[in-house]
């Protein structure tokens, strides 16, 4: 299981450094869980540099190399600041910046061109679920961002299944949605790679996941963790969906009766 933070543009660096603080009090991730956070950029290399209790992630990167572009930072200066892996395709970026299919599936050769692991997320909008096109829209998205990479590469491949009418609006897509979408996506990489390939990627929901309802999501078969928002900026709430996922772990371990 992974249970990823994306803090979006939110906390002031002193905050930032306060909550890495608060996290490292709290008990190592239960085994089988890791932990990783995506501060805004400007922090990653001060928190790389000092060493914080999580995996360090970055939401966003360049799809150029190093050069003239200014405002750009590569895929392997992250990687020197400590970053381990980077968020690419999120809704929020494909909708208000510009990155559309073809610069989201630059960026994640960026980021694995440099070693680093993506998150790629990928979900369909309110209108295309009411319309019936919510499989066709999320898996098109993974056509166009990862069916050309390799087969050594996708161990260094997170999906994320973000519904775009459930990120920071409050509703939550139902177990039975997150996991029927896990499957069909399962179902793809399977299909596009093989059984093996698609068993170990993981895949993680995104979309007003909480304490409240990261055991129910996270009971899901095919869901293998969380991309978290606004749920993630508190420590403690952040350290109650780290639990959720240990007890996930737990669950699917024991033998079934
Ligand atoms: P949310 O955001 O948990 O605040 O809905 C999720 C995301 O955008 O990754």
């Amino acid at each position: 299981m992974l249970v990823a933070g994306n803090w979006k543009s939110n906390k002031s660096f002193n905050e930032a450094q306060e909550f890495a603080h608060a996290f490292a009090r709290f008990p190592k991730a239960p085994l089988g869980v890791e932990v990783m956070v995506a501060p805004p950029a400007p922090y990653l290399a001060a928190l790389g540099t000092k060493g914080v209790p999580f995996l360090l992630g970055a939401q966003n990167v360049s799809s150029t190399g190093p050069g003239a572009q200014t405002g750009e930072f590569t895929a392997d200066m992250l990687s020197g600041c400590g970053v381990t892996d980077v968020i690419v395709g999120h809704s929020e970026r494909r909708d208000g910046h510009g990155d559309d299919d073809d610069r989201v599936a630059e960026k994640v050769n960026r980021v694995l061109d440099a070693g680093l692991r993506v998150v790629f997320c990928c979900g369909e909008s309110l209108h295309d679920r009411q319309s019936d096109v919510h499989f066709d829209k999320v898996l098109r998205q993974l056509e166009s961002g990862v069916l050309h990479l390799s087969a050594e590469v996708m161990s260094r491949v997170v999906v994320a299944y973000e519904p775009i009418w459930a990120i920071g609006t409050g509703l939550t897509a139902t177990a039975l949605q997150a996991q029927e979408m896990h499957a069909a996506i399962r179902q793809w990489l399977s299909e596009a790679y093989d059984t093996d390939i698609a068993k170990r990627i993981p895949l993680l929901y995104g979309g007003s996941c909480k304490p409240s309802n990261a055991d129910e999501l996270f009971a899901c078969q095919d869901v293998d963790g969380g991309l978290i928002g606004g749920a993630s900026l508190d420590p403690e709430s952040f350290q109650a969906l780290v639990e959720a996922a240990g007890r996930a772990v737990m669950n699917r371990e024991k033998p079934k009766a």
